[in-house]
């Protein structure tokens, strides 16, 4: 019997955990290859030429030596500057990128104003600045934040500089509340942050709504290996957890933050 083909899912981190959280529930039946590049995150702000060479360095990596099926990008960074080559690259794979949640949040504000964090590298692609041009003219506005050192600091686990950053890049988006033109909406544009999703609630206020992708991503991945008939079906599922740092680190960061699968029933 061949071993089923696995779904790689990628981020410069931990913070793909998140999509790869919600791509489990969504497909509890598969195999998942998680490669965290912790070695060289945090990416938000090192630049598109770097982004991209590592970018496809990993997709590389987990085609040759993992034969997977599918390509999860579960970074938005990565995603914006490096999605098209790796489509290019990689013709026959299925490539699944993210993108910050602008269009959930425009159909989801009542005031008319969301507020967008993401890193630096997300924010000033291209690829961002055309799907937010193509939102312009609405009735909605987007505030947007790059986050500087956020990504990193939830990396670290670094309780201090998490908390000092959120509050100056939360409070610096503008006024939160219900009246016109306050912020109602606030789209978390990095994969890394539904991992502080209290803080961030906690700073916006309890009445603002907080859009993530993890769960689009995940059934946009099962429409598309539905449609080309490669979904696994009767599992049981698995996870094999990869990094270019501490693999100790990766490992912590997955007990914390992914539930167990569950178990195969006889
Ligand atoms: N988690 C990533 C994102 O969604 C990257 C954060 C970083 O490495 O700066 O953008």
């Amino acid at each position: 019997m061949s071993v089923p083909a696995s779904i790689g899912v990628f981020d410069s981190g931990v913070g793909g955990l998140s999509v790869l959280a919600a791509l489990r529930t969504e497909l509890p039946d598969e195999a998942f290859v998680y490669f965290s590049d912790a070695a060289n995150a945090p990416y938000g702000e090192r630049g598109d030429a770097f982004v991209i060479e590592r970018t496809l360095a990993v997709a590389r990596r987990l085609v040759d030596e993992h034969g997977i099926k599918a390509l999860v990008v579960a970074c938005n960074t990565a995603t914006a500057a490096a999605i098209a080559l790796l489509r290019s690259a990689h013709p026959g794979l299925i490539v699944v990128g993210v993108e910050p949640a602008l269009k959930p949040a425009a159909a989801a504000t009542r005031t008319g104003h969301v507020g967008v964090l993401a890193t630096r590298g997300t924010l000033v692609s291209l690829k961002f600045k055309a799907l937010h041009d193509s939102l312009q003219g609405g009735r909605v506005r987007f505030s947007l934040m790059p986050c500087d050192g956020l990504a990193g600091a939830i990396e670290r686990l670094d309780a201090q500089a998490i908390r000092s950053l959120s509050h100056q890049y939360v409070q610096g988006l503008g006024r939160f509340g219900d009246l016109p033109g306050e912020i109602d909406t606030m789209v978390l544009g990095c994969t890394h942050y539904p991992f502080i999703v209290s803080e961030l609630q906690h700073l916006a206020g309890p009445g603002v709504k907080l859009i993530e992708t993890g769960e689009p991503v995940a059934q946009q991945t099962r429409r598309l290996l539905a449609a080309q008939g490669r979904l696994a079906a009767g599992g049981p599922g698995s996870l094999r957890l990869l990094t270019s740092g501490e693999p100790a680190a990766l490992q912590g960061a997955a007990a914390r933050w992914l539930r167990p699968l569950p178990l195969p029933t006889a």
